[in-house]
């Protein structure tokens, strides 16, 4: 090989060498000129606008080898799974050279955050709804294969969890549509079982006070992951997807409640929302309900599995936010999220007059196609309907269950990223962070 390199060498001509040697100064004074601008940027413009963080960051960070799957095309029925919390596609592994995907973190001021008790088991996809001090947290994945069916409780006042009891056999065990009044908890369909099971139209109703639970009436069809708020009595369901977990459903259902039981028959046909699909924040406030981020699309049972063994399919990720007002004739658009965003169903907290959203998932990497985790902290004031990026979480994280006591921001479960480096989701945590917010 060295002897090769010194024949090659020999063989050249002396203008060829000359011309190396002018390219060769033309690129030190190009790589100097780039490290002056980087220290620039770093300086005056970081935090500024994303855009010029996004550039500020493939700069900055070196190239790395990363193994990765070779870039292709969303196949029905290449195998996922999520074992031991990781979520990992089987296929044939290349190395690539190319930048860190982290260039898709937006520029966020970080947080205080400290770590609180671990929940009693880990969970993905579960659902929580905070009844003042006490933090009521449901259901979930503990694997893709084992998902619970119990409700854990965290009491904000002295930061412990501090009960536990059953959910009815036949109640979905994720991908729940949950709402509250301040005692009962609603619990509106979806997903019953492990991996990529259907959904149910099954609908229950908790009295945290006694902790007895009885039934309401079914749903019009099952829904996965829907859209599910109380407001002016009625319970508003809408959106999440069809039976097969990936057909996006458009419908908007109500039914009026009271005291833990239903006022009427059946649920009553509302407007339909204008974009389907499962993983938004439903939130009602100021007399308006606003329905956040989401997808189009999701993981479905593999064809003739006989354990329904999730399988990909093609997922669109949108920033849409949607309002309807008391009224409740027509949705309003309104400024879309900073970006696309999923995974938030109870990811959000209402907090002087904004609503504050942790984490979630984006759009799909562009090159490895794979699934990529937001670590950002979201405001959206409702008095300006304007978006902002308020701060980093300690991770990237996806499905977190967000609470808000005493000026602390909580979350706890979901998945997690692989590392600082890798924003695709790994472990399954029951981690509990909180940080003070000064809006
Ligand atoms: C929550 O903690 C406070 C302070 O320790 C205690 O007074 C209260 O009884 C607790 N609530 C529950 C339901 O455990
Ligand atoms: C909410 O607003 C009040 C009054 O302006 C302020 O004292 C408080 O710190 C704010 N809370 C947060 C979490 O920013």
């Amino acid at each position: 090989m060295a002897k090769n390199l010194h024949h090659h060498h020999q063989h050249q001509s002396k203008n060829n060498i000359c011309t190396k040697f002018v390219f060769f100064v033309s690129f030190a004074c190009l790589v100097g000129l780039a490290c002056i601008v980087n220290v620039l940027w770093a300086s005056s413009f970081s935090f500024s606008s994303p855009y010029l963080n996004v550039v500020y960051n493939w700069v900055s960070q070196k190239p790395r080898l990363f193994v990765v799957p070779r870039a292709e095309e969303e196949e029905p029925n290449i195998a996922d799974k999520i074992g031991d919390g990781i979520l990992e596609r089987k296929t044939g592994r290349v190395a690539e050279r190319f930048l860190s995907a982290t260039f898709a973190d937006l520029p966020a001021p970080d947080l205080p955050w400290e770590q609180m008790p671990s929940a009693p088991v880990p969970r993905l996809d579960g659902s929580s709804i905070q009844i003042k001090n006490l933090f009521y947290v449901l259901s979930g994945y503990g694997t893709l294969d084992y998902v619970h069916s119990h409700v854990d409780v965290f009491n904000f006042t002295d930061n412990t969890w501090c009960g536990r009891f059953d959910a009815p056999k036949d109640m979905a065990n994720s991908h729940l549509g949950v709402a509250s009044d301040g005692r009962y908890i609603y619990v509106i369909s979806g997903q019953y079982g492990p991996q990529c099971r259907s959904p149910t139209a099954r609908t229950f109703v908790l009295d945290t006070q006694t902790r007895r639970w009885s039934s309401l009436p079914p749903l019009p069809a099952p829904r996965y992951a829907p859209a599910t708020q109380l407001w002016r009595g009625r319970l508003n369901v809408m959106g999440g997807s069809k039976e097969n977990r990936h057909t996006p459903g458009l419908e908007h259902w109500s039914i009026a409640v009271k005291d833990g039981k239903a006022l009427e028959k059946e649920w009553r046909t509302e407007i339909p929302i204008p974009r389907g699909g499962p993983h938004r924040a439903c939130v009602v406030v100021n007399d308006r309900l606003f329905v956040i981020g989401g997808q189009e699309g999701d993981f479905m049972a593999k064809p003739g599995s006989p354990i329904f063994k999730c399988s990909r399919r093609k997922e669109v990720v949108y920033s849409d936010v949607y309002m309807l007002d008391a009224k409740m004739k027509k949705w309003e658009v309104l400024p879309p999220l900073p970006k696309p965003n999923s995974h938030i169903e109870c990811s959000w907290v209402i907090v002087n007059n904004s609503i504050i959203i942790t984490g979630g998932t984006t759009e799909k990497h562009p090159v490895n196609k794979r699934m990529m985790l937001v670590g950002e902290v979201f405001q959206f004031r409702l008095d300006s309907l304007t978006w902002s990026v308020i701060g980093k979480l300690p991770y990237r994280i996806k499905t977190t269950l967000a609470g808000f006591w005493d000026g602390y921001l909580y979350f706890t479960s979901g998945q997690r990223d692989r590392g600082p480096d890798n924003p695709q989701p790994k472990m399954v945590v029951g981690e509990m962070w909180r940080a003070k917010l000064n809006l």
